[in-house]
């Protein structure tokens, strides 16, 4: 943790001012530490990352339970391997929009929702160093701390603040970063996503760029999938990654005027860890932002 961060936080019971209580500092960096307020709340940071202790998701994403059996950069390798190389143009595609985003945006004070294993953290770290302030949030602490280690060997001097916490709650006050992103982050927040949305674009003046995957409304196999989950304990439904979805996710309110561009298209294939693109079905990667037109 930077200090940077205390003038942006708040306590996420009761949304007080935070205080840095005690810390043990490396290189300007607080290690270990107590942060409380004012009404006796206190959280700690360990190795480098603010713990709001938040439960990480059970089904899907459940990093600390996954580093059991195989550590941080295995499972990284293991899961590349396996991503079809569709899927990985996507990405590398998303990854691209969201950067040339954040330059079009000029924007400098930079929250990334749903950082996960840090896809994009990487490239955004290689890209822009310490030239941006950028804040990584997910309910995993464990993830965190990983991508912590992870970014610091390839720039040391990127001073990243990483909270682990809910993005449906996200505790910051209104308009404290000039953007949000997530890159397929908010997507897996399964019934929080108009949570996500709503709270990304809360707390930063110029919105959220938020990128998922979409696939058509009248996909014939969205029921079999969905029945599919439903037997395996998801409570996560197809219906949820179709366009007119992700469409009605940004209508916040009046205000908040959203362009939705579809900035890649394929034809998902065999791909033994993700669902969705669905093998031999049209998808495409839809990134949401703010109409400043
Ligand atoms: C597919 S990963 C996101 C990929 C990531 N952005 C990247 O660049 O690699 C999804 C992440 O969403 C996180 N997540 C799910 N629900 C969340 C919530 N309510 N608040 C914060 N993070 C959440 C999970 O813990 C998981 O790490």
């Amino acid at each position: 943790m930077y200090k940077n961060i205390l003038e942006m936080i708040v306590c996420p019971k009761c949304q007080g001012k935070l205080k840095l209580e005690s810390e043990k500092q490396i290189n300007g960096e607080v290690i270990d530490g107590m942060l409380a307020c004012s009404n006796n709340h206190e959280w700690k940071i360990e190795e480098g990352v603010i713990n709001f202790e938040s439960k990480e998701q059970e089904k899907a994403n459940n990093w600390s339970e996954s580093y059991k059996e195989v550590d941080y950069d295995e499972l990284d390798r293991k899961i590349k391997e396996k991503t079809p190389q569709i899927q990985l143009d996507a990405q590398e595609k998303a990854k691209k929009e969201i950067i040339s985003l954040i330059n079009k945006y000029q924007a400098k004070k930079v929250l990334d929702i749903a950082t996960g294993r840090g896809i994009l953290l990487i490239k955004l770290v290689k890209k822009f160093g310490n030239n941006i302030d950028l804040v990584c949030i997910d309910l995993s602490f464990d993830v965190l701390k990983y991508d912590r280690i992870k970014s610091m060997k390839i720039n040391p001097d990127a001073k990243i603040n990483y909270i682990a916490c809910d993005a449906s709650k996200l505790p910051f006050l209104r308009d404290m970063f000039d953007l949000s992103i997530s890159f397929f982050g908010i997507q897996n927040m399964t019934d929080l996503t108009s949570k996500g949305v709503q709270e990304g674009v809360r707390v930063s003046k110029k919105g959220l760029i938020n990128a998922g995957i979409v696939i058509k409304d009248d996909n014939s196999k969205i029921e079999l999938l969905n029945k599919l989950l439903a037997e395996h304990g998801y409570d996560f439904k197809v219906d949820s990654v179709t366009e007119s979805h992700f469409h009605q996710l940004h209508k916040i309110d009046e205000s908040y005027k959203v362009k939705i561009n579809n900035i890649f298209e394929g034809i998902g294939e065999e791909n033994e860890n993700d669902l969705i693109p669905i093998e031999g079905e049209w998808f495409a990667i839809a990134i949401s932002e703010t109409d400043m037109s």
